[in-house]
């Protein structure tokens, strides 16, 4: 085995994003004429970056991707990806297959995102696509959900003071996201706001939090859009190690 040693975490996101196209092309889970999603983040763009130069070389014809967010699409502008919408006619309302990155994958690959902002739209491409492909580095991989990297939520940004209060009532601490390059914070893609929620690990460090309950409980708060958590349609996860590996799970 030729793996190289003590690969970064950028590294690692390069592995992944360019291994998940090769070994998805070649298994034929990606082809010609397919209708796919495109993730948002540092990894999933190097996956469309990837995509691309299939189709560039001819290899692949007639993608029809949908994007998760400006970032994405402006991404598939760029390498000539052609990019409609679930609405578009020619999507009717649901993908193939979507590859996307994630902040946070427990051991049923159950997932938080967000970490750009992006997760409505990416939850509503995840939520339909037939085959959802998720891509990390190594950093990505823990025990328990809810208790490091915080859950985002989107919010309309009327209702923050109340759902504040609401996720409180849940256990959660909760911080308005701001962001350097803008004064106040973050406005997403979609013109809403996000609260970075977290929870205090119990005891032996687990979570207190079930996240396939917690992401309907969340979303039940008036004046919620939509929350990070991702556990309804269970991903095939390709992780890249520092040493240059790359499982599947
Ligand atoms: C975007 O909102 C997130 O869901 C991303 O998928 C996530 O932040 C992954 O980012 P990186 O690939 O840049 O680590």
């Amino acid at each position: 085995m030729n793996a190289k040693k003590n690969l970064s975490q950028k590294e690692q996101k390069v592995l992944v994003g360019k291994t998940v196209i090769d070994r998805l092309v070649e298994r034929g889970f990606i082809k010609s004429g397919m209708k796919i999603g495109l993730g948002t983040g540092s990894t999933a763009i190097i996956a469309v970056e990837r995509l691309a130069s299939y189709i560039r070389d001819g290899k692949i014809s007639g993608i029809k991707a949908v994007a998760t967010s400006f970032q994405t699409h402006i991404a598939c502008e760029e390498n000539g990806i052609p990019v409609y919408t679930l609405n578009s006619k020619e999507i009717a309302g649901n993908l193939d297959l979507t590859v996307d990155g994630a902040d946070e994958i427990d051991p049923a690959n159950n997932l938080i995102k967000g970490g750009g902002a992006a997760h409505v739209q990416e939850k509503i491409v995840e939520y339909n696509t037939k085959r959802l492909v998720i891509i990390a580095d190594e950093s990505k991989l823990v025990a328990h959900l809810g208790t490091k990297f915080p859950l985002p939520v989107e919010i309309i940004p009327a209702a923050r003071g109340p759902v504040i209060r609401e996720m409180e009532k849940l256990g959660a601490s909760c911080v308005l996201r701001t962001c350097a390059g803008k004064d106040g914070p973050v406005i997403t893609d979609n013109g809403n706001q996000i609260l970075d929620c977290t929870w205090p690990a119990l005891a032996d460090g687990s979570s207190p939090v079930n996240p396939a309950k917690m992401e309907d409980r969340v979303n039940k708060i008036t004046g919620v859009v939509e929350n990070g958590f991702f556990t309804k349609n269970r991903p095939l996860v390709f992780i890249a190690h520092s040493d240059g590996s790359v499982e599947e799970r």
